[in-house]
């Protein structure tokens, strides 16, 4: 698995740094707020378990899953939700906890969604952001990294399911994914 990545971007110390620095910014930035934090699955998952575990408020957590129809690397904007959130966010800050912003299709039908639930407040902590491909402009509050415009897999992200479980990112092989 390994092999197939043919550059590290980020290693596991780097993102263990950069993390414990937004979770010290949202910690701040949300002291009596009792924020609910949404995990966009599968993606965030790594991310959303580092990140949480430094940000000493208590805070909620609840999960939504959904899938972006396109090509293997590139997202349509057709989004639909397999997994919807347990709990009810009207009223709530809401900070949703994604892996990467790409065209930026996927996380503008979520935040659209989420709107119209009501709640106090809806922010945005990514782990990565790749601005070169993106089609809709999106504020994004906590970024972790910027990232060049590569296919990555590692922490969370996946090719076809696997290589989430690497414990960084890396560049993909081109020569593993159809390129269009
Ligand atoms: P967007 O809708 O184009 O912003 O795409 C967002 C989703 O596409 C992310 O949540 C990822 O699941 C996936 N994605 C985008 N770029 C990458 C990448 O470089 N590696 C793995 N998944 C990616
Ligand atoms: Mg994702």
């Amino acid at each position: 698995m390994e092999n197939d990545v043919s550059e590290v971007l980020l290693t596991g110390e780097e993102i263990r740094e950069k993390t414990a620095e937004l979770a010290r910014q949202i910690t701040a930035d949300y002291e009596d707020k009792d924020p609910l934090l949404i995990c966009i699955l599968k993606g965030g998952l790594m991310f959303l378990a580092d990140l949480t575990r430094q940000i000493h408020l208590p805070l909620e957590i609840d999960f939504m899953a959904v899938s972006s129809y396109g090509d293997a690397t590139e997202s349509s904007g057709v989004v639909r939700i397999l997994m919807d959130l347990e709990r009810n966010v009207q009223g709530r800050h809401v900070l949703i906890v994604e892996d990467i912003i790409d065209t930026g299709r996927t996380l503008n039908y979520i935040i659209q969604n989420l709107r119209t639930r009501g709640p106090a407040s809806i922010k945005i902590c990514t782990l990565l952001n790749k601005p070169a491909r993106r089609v809709l402009d999106i504020p994004l509050d906590y970024v972790g990294f910027v990232i060049p415009d590569r296919f990555v897999v590692g922490y969370g992200l996946d090719y076809g399911e696997i290589y989430r479980n690497l414990p960084f990112v890396g560049v993909l092989k081109p020569e593993l994914y159809a390129e269009e």
